[in-house]
């Protein structure tokens, strides 16, 4: 004759089996191993019995357990994939479905995503800064002026504590330079701010990308070769690019480059996109300064450096006539970049 917790077993089994749904089978567990269960009830009885009985029906109660817990699991399972199938079949894969809207990519930041391709087949790294800076980073590190003009607090957004929002990239030129010693290499997007005027072409927030290139035998040349590719490869191989002489405290000589192209919408005139210039000696000085030794020494390094307005070359690549449009969230203008 077999053991009662064997046919406890057993039974426990069968109705495992007979359990339609989620509810019944719940009940079944708490019938056997629940903590009045059935099963369970035999751990209390094993304490009253002999030494020579209590492994033999152990080692039962352990099956029993364990057969019943793993049926259980089973059956569980079973019930969610019938219901799941029965789910499925009353979908009728007839119905029109669902229309998927997908978004797109913002004017800007397709320009962005442009710009950074072509610059980093040239071997750009990216590089960045925080948009809240010291005057130190924004200015003086830079080669400005204490009296100049773009320290006024017309032109700059200042914060109580001093520190401003940065009124251009070039800040990342001296983050990029105290962290890392020559050559350098590095492009780095981002937002830059100004106290103008709001209209068509000036914006309280705007965006940049700023270039640096720094090593031991840079040259003007390479500072040509370099915009004029990246120029070339955004707007079209016959783009016009001239470069004017120009005054930028940070670096010397100093350019803004100016674009034409039959092939935009602009046709014969000259667009200014960027200023530029070879790094000022004094911007290495006051980088070594900080940094503590001579690791931009002037006499071994050159360098160029660029800034690029990149709402201005978003508007002159997809022909938008207000700068307002990229921050006005207009559907009907973003659409058409979608
Ligand atoms: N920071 C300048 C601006 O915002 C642009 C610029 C000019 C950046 C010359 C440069 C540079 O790195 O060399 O107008």
């Amino acid at each position: 004759m077999s053991h009662p917790l064997e046919e406890l077993r057993a039974s426990a089994m069968t109705d495992i089996a007979a359990a339609a749904d989620e509810q019944a089978l719940e009940a079944v567990r708490v019938r056997y191993l629940g903590r009045n269960g059935s099963i369970s009830a035999w751990s209390d009885e094993m304490r009253t019995m002999s030494k020579e009985e209590r492994p033999i029906v152990g080692k039962l109660l352990n099956e029993a357990r364990n057969a019943v817990t793993a049926a259980l699991a089973e059956s569980a399972e079973r019930l969610r994939a019938s219901k799941e199938a029965v789910a499925l079949s009353n979908i009728d894969v007839s119905l029109p479905a669902t229309p998927v809207e997908f978004g797109g990519l913002h004017p800007l930041t397709q320009m962005l995503d442009r710009a950074i391709a072509i610059f980093r087949r040239m071997g750009f790294a990216l590089a960045e800064g925080p948009d809240v800076e010291t005057e130190w980073y924004c200015f003086d590190a830079l080669n400005t002026a204490p009296d100049h003009p773009a320290r006024n607090e017309q032109d700059t957004f200042y914060l109580p504590d001093g520190r401003l929002l940065r009124t251009h990239t070039s800040t990342v030129q001296i983050r990029t330079m105290q962290s890392a010693p020559p050559p350098i290499r590095v492009i780095a997007p981002g937002s830059a701010y100004r106290r103008d005027e709001v209209d068509a072409t000036h914006s309280a927030q705007f965006h940049q990308i700023e270039g640096l290139y720094v090593d031991d035998d840079v040259s003007v040349a390479d500072l040509k070769g370099a915009l004029e590719f990246f120029l070339r490869e955004l707007f079209g191989s016959d783009t016009e690019i001239r470069f004017r002489p120009h005054y930028f405290p940070f670096t010397e000589p100093s350019f803004e480059i100016d674009v034409k192209s039959k092939a935009l919408k602009s046709g014969e005139k000259w667009l200014e996109v960027a200023g530029c210039g070879m790094v000022h000696p004094a911007v290495f000085e006051e980088v070594n300064r900080a940094r503590g030794d001579d690791a931009y020494d002037p006499e071994k390094y050159s360098g160029f450096a660029f800034g690029l307005g990149m709402d201005r070359l978003a508007m002159i690549l997809f022909d938008i006539p207000d700068i307002r449009l990229f921050a006005q969230n207009d559907l009907r203008f973003l659409r058409q970049f979608a």
